[in-house]
């Protein structure tokens, strides 16, 4: 595995079995999936998991938690929005904040439900080149392109609502961009004096368009939200990232259909309204990025 997956055999040393929270070596197990010639890493009793085709490996346990991963569909809009450029300064906002709030020594940077690993990359390219990184996400689609995202990124299937298959104190930094998290995992797995970067959109992140289009809003306690889930953090740092794009017809699709009001509006639907807007139609882009470190 260390030759075909330097990533995963990376990362392996900070994995946890989900199913009994062992240690976890590359290498095939006695239970799990297996049986179809897939290479494996188990625990020290035996539990076996797949690491698939696209070099990611899954390790959620039990049943899962409230969340759903992303559709393959959302995946290829989020894939091609990203790829467009369109949200650079918001990744380059969160790699400054994340290299600032390194503290250095061992670790992982772990971007949770990190979707493609867009950010991941972006914050590895800033950070110390012996740092690995994981993505840690629901979605199988998601997770064969955070396989492919950077050179030293691992993918990792996992819910984050529930226990993360991590060992405790195994990131020097965890990224939050625009996902789920769980304060007292984050807690948990961060080593002492590690650092949390969160991007949460603004109130006016995509106004024109959830106005024109008649999408569901952001919810504008986030900020207040955020400072009650993550009391035993210190704030350090804040970045609000603020411009307008000018988008035309494709790329608005596929900014609606990657985000959660894909799920509310079907694509024959969605067409016929942003067939609708004004080309190229104007867009605010409103996201705040939060450094929080956590104490020694
Ligand atoms: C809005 S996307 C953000 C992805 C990425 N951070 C980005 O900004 O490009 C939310 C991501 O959370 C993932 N997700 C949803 N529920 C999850 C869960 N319970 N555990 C892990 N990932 C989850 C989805 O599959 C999706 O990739
Ligand atoms: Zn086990």
């Amino acid at each position: 595995m260390p030759e075909r997956y330097p990533a995963l055999a990376a990362l392996a040393p900070y994995l946890r079995c989900p199913v009994c929270s062992g240690r976890v070596r590359p290498g095939p197990g006695g239970s799990g999936p297996g049986g179809h010639g897939a290479e494996q890493v188990s625990c020290e009793r035996g539990h076996g998991f797949d690491i698939a085709r696209q070099g990611y490996v899954s390790l959620v346990g039990g049943r899962g938690g409230p969340g759903t991963g992303d559709s393959a569909e959302m995946v290829m809009a989020r894939t091609r929005f990203l790829g467009g450029g369109h949200y650079q300064p918001v990744a380059a906002a969160v790699a400054g904040l994340a290299a600032r709030l390194d503290p250095g020594g061992p670790g992982l940077a772990l971007d949770l439900a990190g979707g493609t690993g867009y950010y991941l990359a972006a914050v590895l390219d800033a950070l110390a080149p012996d740092r690995t990184g994981a993505c840690v996400d629901l979605s199988a689609p998601a997770l064969r392109r955070a396989a492919r995202a950077h050179p030293r990124a691992a993918a990792l299937g996992a819910d984050a609502w529930r226990p993360l298959p991590l060992a405790d104190g195994s990131a020097a930094v965890v990224l939050s961009v625009f996902g789920p998290r769980n304060a007292a995992e984050i807690r948990r797995v961060l080593v002492p004096g590690g650092g949390l970067v969160i991007a949460a959109p603004g109130p006016g992140h995509l106004a024109e368009l959830r106005a024109a289009l008649g999408l569901i809003g952001i919810d504008a306690r986030k900020g207040e939200r955020l400072a009650g889930a993550f009391g035993g953090f210190a704030p350090a740092g804040e970045a609000v990232v603020r411009y307008e794009l000018r988008l035309g017809p494709a790329d608005l699709t596929d900014l609606v259909a990657m985000g959660p009001n894909a799920r509310h509006v079907g694509p024959a639907d969605l067409a016929a309204r942003v067939a609708a807007l004004p080309a190229p139609f104007a867009v605010t882009v409103d996201v705040t990025v939060r450094g929080l470190s956590i104490s020694q």
